[in-house]
């Protein structure tokens, strides 16, 4: 049986990723400290034999016994509320976290597949985003802490590869979406639905003209688990190449979930992208890849994952929100 380690194995991404590689029949070990993630998100893994999980911070220094074959490191606060929050674990876990991945990889022979993001092309001057686009980042703005991290995540990565012959593929996220998201983690879908299903107004931040391209979970950990197993070290965007106007995806919501709410508008924050599209070209020819989940079929899924939710949660959100803006 393969054995794979998931740093951030009990957030969003991480806890999908460990329900595919059970269901491809490999020992799955999930490492997270629990900064963002929850629980309840692998608590159906627990009673298998082939999962373990580790409660442990990935920037400290991580130990794993027995045989490794691949490590996924996932592990990171990935909203801007939360990176905001939280800026020098976002970078301790961006650098040291990764620096502690490739010493056990190098340890253990395993290959290693880093969650880099679109945020490395900062605010993009070239659109689509490709891969050869070398981005444009302020690291001194807010969003810098997350950047910065990783793009420094993929220089060590490459590092590592080029240096030592590791093992190693990186994948640039774009925004990505599904159940297990948090209500209150302050991406635009989650804010949107949570604040229809409170019955408030919906913001939108800037005159909404700002665009984003939505991948549905699925078809995200379908596009990593084909990069792993290839035989490409270099970048790979995975991302829903669908793109739309902030504006027009507040009205998909409030048609989706009914609301008789309005779009109200609010200041733009600092360095806040004003396009994010992935050119998936290069996906498409190594992988084979394409996204398969419509936004209609995946946003109707995790509505109904959010509707489902206890009403305690819908309000910790709302609180969680009043707390940041202090
Ligand atoms: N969701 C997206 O659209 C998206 C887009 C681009 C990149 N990514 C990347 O994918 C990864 C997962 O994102 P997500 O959306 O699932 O976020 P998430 O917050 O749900 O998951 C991150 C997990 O990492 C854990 N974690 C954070 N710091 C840790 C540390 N020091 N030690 C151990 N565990 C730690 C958290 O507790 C959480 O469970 C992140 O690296 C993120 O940057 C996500």
């Amino acid at each position: 049986m393969k054995r794979v380690l998931i740093t951030g194995g009990a957030g969003f991404l991480g806890s999908h990723l460990c329900d595919r590689f059970i269901k491809e029949g490999y020992h799955v070990i999930a490492m997270d400290n629990l900064i963002t993630g929850d629980i309840r998100n692998i608590e159906h893994l627990f009673p298998l034999p082939n999962f373990e999980f580790y409660h442990h911070d990935v920037s400290k220094f991580i130990h794993v016994s027995g045989d490794l074959d691949y490590i996924l490191h996932f592990a990171s606060p990935a909203s801007p509320i939360d990176y905001l929050k939280i800026p020098i674990q976002t970078l301790k876990v961006g650098s040291l976290g990764i620096h502690n991945c490739l010493g056990l990889a190098r340890v253990k022979n395993a290959r290693v597949l880093i969650a880099s993001t679109s945020e490395v092309y900062g605010d993009p001057a070239v659109h689509p985003q490709n891969e050869d686009y070398w981005g444009n980042v302020n690291p001194v703005g807010p969003r810098g802490v997350y950047d910065e991290a990783k793009r420094f995540q993929e220089a060590i990565t490459m590092a590592y590869h080029t240096y030592h012959g590791l093992e190693t593929r990186i994948v640039r996220i774009f925004n990505t979406y599904g159940p297990r998201m948090r209500l209150n983690d302050g991406r635009v879908l989650p804010a949107f639905i949570g604040q229809a299903l409170r019955g408030e107004d919906l913001t939108v931040f800037g005159d909404g003209s700002q665009t984003r391209s939505f991948c549905y979970v699925d078809d995200l950990v379908e596009g990593i688990y084909r990069l792993l197993l290839s035989d490409y070290a270099y970048p790979v965007n995975i991302g829903n190449p669908g793109e739309i106007t902030i504006r027009e995806f507040g009205e998909e919501i409030i048609k989706l979930t009914g609301t008789k709410q309005k779009l109200i508008v609010k200041p733009l924050p600092t360095d806040d992208p004003k396009q994010r599209k992935p050119d998936i070209t290069r996906a498409k020819e190594i992988l084979g890849w394409e996204p398969k989940v419509s936004r209609a079929e995946g946003l109707r899924i995790t509505y109904d994952y959010f509707r489902s939710l206890p009403d305690e949660e819908l309000y910790k959100a709302a609180y969680h929100r009043e707390f940041v803006k202090k």
